[in-house]
């Protein structure tokens, strides 16, 4: 495209400040600006822009209330790890690990998004919250594969696998990849690997004009994990997934060291209840927890926030003191491969935006390159949940927090969801295995730690045990290696040293 081209698809969309800097760029920065340039539509950017500006307003307007419109997860939807029967969930979990072991489950990995809270500069997966293994959360991951392959393969007397589809964006293909390669996939075999790119959207400061990250580039950012189902259809993945016969898929975040990915007790439930879309939740910690809730509002299913609820409604109980709304999302779902079919082929666009208020990075007037200190951006997202209002079935399945759910979020700085809780989360559910095991720790002294110092309410595990993924999934087999075996802390379980 020539530069007068640009300039006026430019000027139709009202983003003249794109092109401030052009008479200072040199040919080889030229070059790479127009290339950006080339794939912003006027029409399609102006609207963009005008819609961000509008979310962005309306964001600074008192929060829409639902209280009237919702009613919880009906009790015949709702699936639960701590109400479920033994015998149920026995079930659920062979009709679970039977699916895998003929090849019809999928996990996909929403890797896309940029970890602006933790501020690292690199993909999420690669970060290692300071295990004795020093494992990323990818390799954490990888293993839970491995050894779940081998759960049902063994069970079924099959060799099974589950394909691992990762979305990534701009910012984390290339180091995933590369991360990846260098780790040999980390033993998953490379062709079951599948990453693909999702969509970029222009960032757009508060009175709707695009952002210049430096003098020859646009601000952009991924457009939210919502994004997949665009992404879906662009990198051809459901047929992909058709091709491999895969009929299930588990969704989940990077960021969630305790991840039971394709998790037999939740797919054997949904695909027991013939659901097409499911969701795993957690009961929330306390009533004001700020996590989004799954319940159904004008009779639809759809996650509301916390923010659209008054506390009245957020401290409503049943009548056994549990709360009323308390079925916290945690980004971890399951879809039929035909339902993504249904939402990736005609729903889509008919998925609202989110708009997330962020501090972009900008060229100022006189073309210094600043880092803001508080917000002036506006990015506009796609969630990953919004197509839960199409689901002709819709289950939700409760799990216990503990086992489950300790995600990555921010630097040390903060309290909550950084590497020091994850890794504590961790290592607390593998000294609970182990000692369920049948293990016993001793101290530097050769005591042995009782019962009544194993506090659960303190940070730190009474020891710090850290069991292979390789060797327990969740914690299955234990006894077979520590039945009545006393441990001195750090203890790390590896399959090698079997
Ligand atoms: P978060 O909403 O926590 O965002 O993503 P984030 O990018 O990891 O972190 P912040 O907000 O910048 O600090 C939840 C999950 O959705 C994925 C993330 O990779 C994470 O697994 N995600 C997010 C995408 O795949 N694409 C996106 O555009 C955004």
């Amino acid at each position: 495209m020539e530069p007068e081209a640009a300039r006026r698809r430019i000027e139709e969309a009202g983003q003249e400040q794109l092109l401030r800097f052009w008479d200072e760029l040199s040919a080889g920065q030229r070059e790479a600006l127009l290339g950006e340039l080339r794939l912003l539509e006027p029409g399609e950017l102006a609207e963009h822009c005008q819609r961000a500006r509008e979310a962005y307003i309306r964001e600074g307007s008192c929060p829409q209330r639902l209280d009237d419109r919702m009613c919880p997860v009906p009790a015949e939807f709702l699936g639960s790890v701590r109400r479920g029967q033994p015998g149920e969930l026995r079930a659920w979990e062979e009709e679970g690990l039977c699916q895998i072991s003929q090849n019809k489950v999928a996990v996909l990995l929403l890797a896309g998004g940029q970890g602006t809270r933790l501020g690292v500069t690199y993909p999420k997966g690669m970060y290692n919250v300071g295990l004795p293994s020093g494992k990323t959360l990818y390799q954490i991951q990888a293993e839970r594969i491995i050894r779940l392959q081998q759960l049902a393969g063994e069970k079924y007397g099959t060799k099974c696998t589950v394909p691992w589809y990762i979305m990534t964006s701009e910012f984390t293909l290339d180091p995933t990849q590369k991360f990846f390669e260098e780790h040999n996939f980390f033993n998953v075999e490379p062709s079951d690997v599948v990453m693909f790119e999702q969509r970029m959207l222009p960032a757009v400061d508060f009175n709707g004009k695009v952002i210049l990250e430096r003098k020859d580039k646009v601000a952009m950012a991924p457009d939210g994990n919502g994004g997949l189902y665009k992404a879906l259809v662009d990198n051809r993945i459901l047929e992909d997934m058709e091709a491999r016969g895969i009929l299930y898929i588990h969704v989940y975040c990077v960021d969630n060291i305790l991840v039971k990915m394709a998790d037999p007790v939740f797919v054997g439930f949904c695909v027991s209840k013939g659901a097409d879309c499911g969701a795993k939740v957690v009961e929330k910690a306390y009533p004001a927890e700020p996590v989004g809730v799954v319940c159904k509002v004008d009779g639809i299913y759809q996650v509301v926030e916390y923010s659209e609820i008054t506390a009245e409604t957020a401290e409503k109980r049943n009548p056994d003191g549990s709360l009323t709304y308390n079925a916290g999302n945690i980004c971890n779902h399951f879809f039929t491969v035909e339902f993504l079919r249904r939402v990736a082929g005609t729903l889509e666009p008919s998925l609202g935006y989110h708009v997330a208020i962020k501090k972009v990075p900008y060229v100022d007037e006189e073309g210094n390159l600043v880092k803001p200190s508080q917000p002036n951006g506006i990015k506009m997202e796609k969630f990953v949940f919004d197509v839960f209002q199409f689901a002709k079935n819709f289950v939700a399945f409760e799990v216990i927090r503990e086992e489950e759910f300790s995600p990555l979020k921010n630097a040390d700085t903060a309290e909550k969801d950084t590497p020091t809780t994850a890794r504590r989360s961790l290592l607390w559910q593998h000294y609970r295995w182990a000692v369920r095991g049948g293990a016993k720790f001793i101290d530097a002294n050769s005591h042995v730690i009782e019962e009544d110092a194993r506090n659960p309410e303190r940070e730190d595990a009474p020891a710090v045990c850290e069991i292979s993924s390789l060797i327990s999934y969740a914690g299955e087999g234990l006894d077979l290696h520590l039945k009545n075996k006393e441990l001195s802390s750090p203890f790390i379980l590896e399959s090698h040293v079997l």
